[in-house]
């Protein structure tokens, strides 16, 4: 039985004025609802985090990881530094960074092995834009964002990885895939997965994100293959999230 996962990634939002409001709101609002939860944070905040959060039940994590593990590469971040501060588990591969900083399916692979060496979790994030399904060629992009991460981790490694399936056309536009469209992906990325490591696809969780919110996020949830929810918007009140950690 795969446990749920519920990761708000704040993309780059929050103050320490703000984070600390969200922090201790979602804290005390938490019970024991039997899923995992954590918050993404933006890198300079991760220290905050670590202060608000240790000792509770909600973990952390980083937004991006560097492929490189230390020296000169200015403005980069490191999974050994992410770990440092406490670091549970790291994005790579959102769909933001693929389209506003060009990094490809290999770059994301690469930042996977790097946060995987340095004992964090990779969130690897997969997705389709608009276009792209409108072009029915859905499956064939996000196989082939997923494939670039199978290529490159060790089989004993795959177990360790979780994946989010964002369809691009659903990030904070309020459009969330129906949850027949989601199951669909996340049991296709399954179904990949299972090609060549078939105890590993049937433990790893797979996480749906795109417009959740505590309305939908039941039914989405409800699917299957949905393992839980990586949450942009709504991660930012802490009565939404909470909410939606409700739903699971
Ligand atoms: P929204 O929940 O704002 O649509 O963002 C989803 C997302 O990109 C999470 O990583």
């Amino acid at each position: 039985m795969r446990r749920k996962l519920v990761i708000g990634n704040w993309k780059m939002n929050g103050s320490r004025a703000a984070n600390t409001a969200l922090l201790s709101g979602i804290v005390a609002g938490l019970n024991d609802f039997g899923a995992d939860c954590a918050v993404c944070v933006p890198a300079p905040y991760l220290a905050q985090a670590q202060a608000g959060l240790t000792g509770t039940v909600v973990a952390w994590g980083a937004q991006d990881v560097s492929v490189h593990a230390s020296g000169a590469y200015t403005g980069e971040v490191s999974a050994a530094m992410l770990q440092d501060f406490g670091a549970t588990y790291v994005l790579c591969g959102h769909s933001e960074r693929r389209a506003y900083h060009q990094e490809s399916s290999e770059l994301v692979a690469q930042k996977a092995v790097a946060a995987l060496a340095a004992g964090l979790t990779p969130v690897v994030c997969f997705g389709e834009t608009l276009a792209q399904r409108e072009a029915g060629q859905t499956e064939e992009v996000i196989c082939a964002q997923l494939q670039a991460v199978l290529d490159v981790i060790a089989d004993e490694d795959v177990s360790k990885l979780v994946l989010a399936y964002e369809p691009v056309w659903a990030i904070g536009t309020g459009k969330t895939a129906t949850p027949q469209i989601a199951q669909d992906a996340h049991l296709f990325l399954r179904t990949c997965v299972a090609k060549k490591h078939a105890v590993a696809a049937a433990g790893v969780q797979i996480l749906y994100g795109g417009s959740m919110k505590p309305e939908n996020a039941k039914e989405l949830m409800a699917q299957p293959d949905i393992d839980g929810g990586l949450i942009g918007g709504a991660a930012l009140k802490a009565v939404d999230f909470l909410g939606i950690i409700q739903a699971v």
